[in-house]
């Protein structure tokens, strides 16, 4: 069993997942890389992490199906003895306005993006409490705070992650795990190169800063969030939007 802080990261073969699954690697941890459907892409990433000097491992779940995700945590455990960093990423978007969207469009949002991290925290939770000791972070959304247009599903679903990290902060603090989210606002990604570039220049005069976020800036501040340097932080929702929702 290896001798590092044991962290998986869902949804870690491109984008966000990727540059956390990296950086925890980075920082000494070894990092389970979870995938849906993309084995080589997380394959990379793992190859990627082992080139740099750091140990990790690939391991498929779809993080929406509850009994796969028990199985999955259950397997984690009995072959590295326990979880200590937890970072639900996977998410998925299926935009359109309100009075358009599908009835399935709306169950497909809930089901990856709230669901799937309900599903890891309940059972990666409880071989944190048996350690006394865990951190989980979970990917929010400033559109979760304020609402987007053409997003009603997705805002709702991390509107409800956001909930859902606060409710968990509560009930496992006197475990001695901390919950926390992340809500990014425009990160240069997968999920928003499929914007047109009239709606990139819009959403970026809305940024202080003025320029959409990297996937490295996320993974910055969940390095610090699963560090010792963040013991004092827990039910917290932080920003990395350049500004874009204050
Ligand atoms: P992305 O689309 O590049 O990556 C999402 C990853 O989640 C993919 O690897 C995908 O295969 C995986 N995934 C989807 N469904 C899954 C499932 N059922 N089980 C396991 N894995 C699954 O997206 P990106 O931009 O890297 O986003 C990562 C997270 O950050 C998401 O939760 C997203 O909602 C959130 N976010 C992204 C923002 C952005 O501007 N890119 C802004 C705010 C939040």
């Amino acid at each position: 069993m290896p001798d590092r802080k044991i962290a998986v990261v869902t949804g870690a073969s491109r984008g966000i997942g990727r540059a956390i699954a990296l950086r925890l690697a980075k920082d000494g941890a070894f990092v389970i890389v979870n995938y849906n459907g993309s084995r080589e892409a997380a394959e990379a990433v793992r190859d990627e992490i082992c080139k740099e000097g750091g140990e990790g491992a690939v391991m498929q779940c779809d993080v929406s199906d509850y009994a796969a995700c028990e199985a999955w945590m259950k397997e984690i455990v009995s072959t590295y003895g326990r979880i200590d960093i937890l970072v639900n990423n996977a998410g998925i978007t299926k935009d359109g306005l309100l009075m358009g969207m599908s009835e399935e469009a709306f169950d497909q949002v809930i089901t990856t993006n709230l669901k799937g991290t309900f599903n890891c925290i309940r059972f990666a939770a409880r071989p944190m409490i048996r350690a006394k000791s865990g951190c989980i972070i979970n990917m929010a959304s400033v559109v979760g705070v304020a609402g987007n247009a053409g997003q009603a599903n997705y805002a709702a679903s991390k509107a409800g992650v956001i909930g859902l990290t606060k409710t968990a902060a509560k009930e496992l603090a006197s475990r001695g795990i901390r919950v926390n989210a992340i809500a990014p606002g425009f990160i240069e990604t997968d999920m928003t190169s499929v914007l047109s570039e009239k709606v990139k220049e819009a959403s970026a005069a809305q940024i202080p800063l003025g320029h959409f976020g990297k996937a490295e800036d996320v993974a910055n501040l969940a390095a610090f969030l699963a560090s010792d340097e963040a013991s004092y932080i827990t039910g917290q929702v932080i920003h990395c939007d350049g500004g874009m929702v204050m």
